[in-house]
């Protein structure tokens, strides 16, 4: 399979920039990654692997092979103490929650709509709601691109944190070709997220799901209809004192001692929610959205992100960090 030159990344990634890759291909199967490898290896460029493309801010021309990644298949087996449900890194994450709920088996549902693919989910341990995947994870299979072989990890071997694991910090060595998670038999619902808490206890997991998606939809805009990348900023970590500095803001204490800010209201404070630079845009009703207006473009989007983190850091001395990986 030859990768095709001057491939159009535009229909791949949710922000909807335009843009292209020198080399690109559909992946479906993952034995196709070995011949992209070497193919990428001959014609001197790195090979990058994308999913849904919903954490990605792409430049104009991506000088890379992008293999976009669309392999198939789920699976449950119900035969061990816990549910454990395998899928396949193509397959689309909200379409697996909707299906292991729709199956009656509660435990990913407060993850619901988040855009992107099964395989996208570990490398930034997606998490929303009052839960990450790290707290459902069993263990997944990847592709090592240095020595073409295929690698099994466990949770402890993943390194989740928050938005972190080791794919992350190697940096696209590992490719995730499936992911298995274990929910559990005994579940209860988790109601501790501000909207969540009206629910009662009793409350099923398509209830909560249902919830999930209506706050969902009421605060982040959905890319379909105005591009975007979801929060385009971690929340920052700061020290307690840092913290204290800053009276107003909502905030969440760590076990550490550390305390997680708000970044969409650091944003709000210094007046950029809703400012444009050109067709991109802070997102009116939530200030940790970048927005594709139409038309927006690469330089358009990293000169607003620039603007944020200079003002921010202007005011309250707190560096934030982008989310989305740049291409
Ligand atoms: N807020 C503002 N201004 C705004 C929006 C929100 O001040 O324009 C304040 C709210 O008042 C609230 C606080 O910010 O007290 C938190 O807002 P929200 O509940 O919307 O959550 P978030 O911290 O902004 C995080 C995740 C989201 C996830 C939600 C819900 C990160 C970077 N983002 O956002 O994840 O859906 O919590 O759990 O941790 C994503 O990663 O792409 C993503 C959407």
């Amino acid at each position: 399979m030859d990768p095709i030159a001057d491939f159009d990344l535009t229909p791949f990634n949710t922000m909807g920039l335009a843009a292209r890759a020198r080399f690109g291909a559909l992946v479906t199967d993952s034995a196709q990654l070995s011949d992209l490898s070497r193919f990428a290896a001959s014609v001197g460029l790195p090979l990058h692997v994308i999913g849904g493309g919903s954490n990605l801010v792409l430049r104009d021309v991506v000088e890379a092979v992008v293999a976009v990644m669309g392999t198939k298949g789920r699976s449950v087996d119900t035969t061990g103490h816990t549910i454990r449900v395998t899928a396949a890194a193509g397959e689309d994450w909200a379409e697996l929650v909707g299906w292991t709920v729709g199956q009656g088996f509660g435990g990913i549902e407060n993850l619901a709509l988040i855009p992107g693919t099964v395989g996208a989910a570990p490398v930034q341990n997606i998490g929303a709601y009052g839960l990450e995947l790290a707290d459902r994870f069993h263990a997944l299979t990847a592709w090592d691109s240095v020595d073409s072989t295929l690698r099994t990890f466990n949770r402890d071997e993943c390194g989740f944190s928050y938005r972190q694991s080791v794919f992350k910090q190697h940096g696209g060595r590992f490719v995730v070709l499936d992911v298995t998670l274990d929910v559990p038999r005994q579940w209860t619902p988790n109601l501790g997220y501000a909207g969540l808490d009206t629910l009662p206890p009793t409350a099923s997991p398509a209830e909560v799901m249902e919830r999930v998606v209506a706050i969902r939809r009421s605060k982040l805009p959905d890319w379909r209809v105005l591009g975007n990348a979801g929060s385009f900023f971690h929340n920052p970590v700061v020290d307690a004192e840092t913290a204290a500095a800053i009276a107003a803001v909502p905030r969440y204490p760590q076990l550490d001692g550390s305390v997680k800010l708000s970044a969409a209201w650091l944003i709000e404070s210094v007046a950029l929610k809703g400012h444009r630079i050109g067709n991109a845009g802070i997102y009116d009703k939530h200030a940790l959205i970048v927005v594709n207006h139409g038309g927006a473009t690469y330089a358009e989007v990293a000169e607003l992100a620039d603007l944020v983190r200079s003002t921010v850091s202007g005011r309250y001395g707190i560096a934030l960090t982008q989310e989305p990986f740049v291409l």
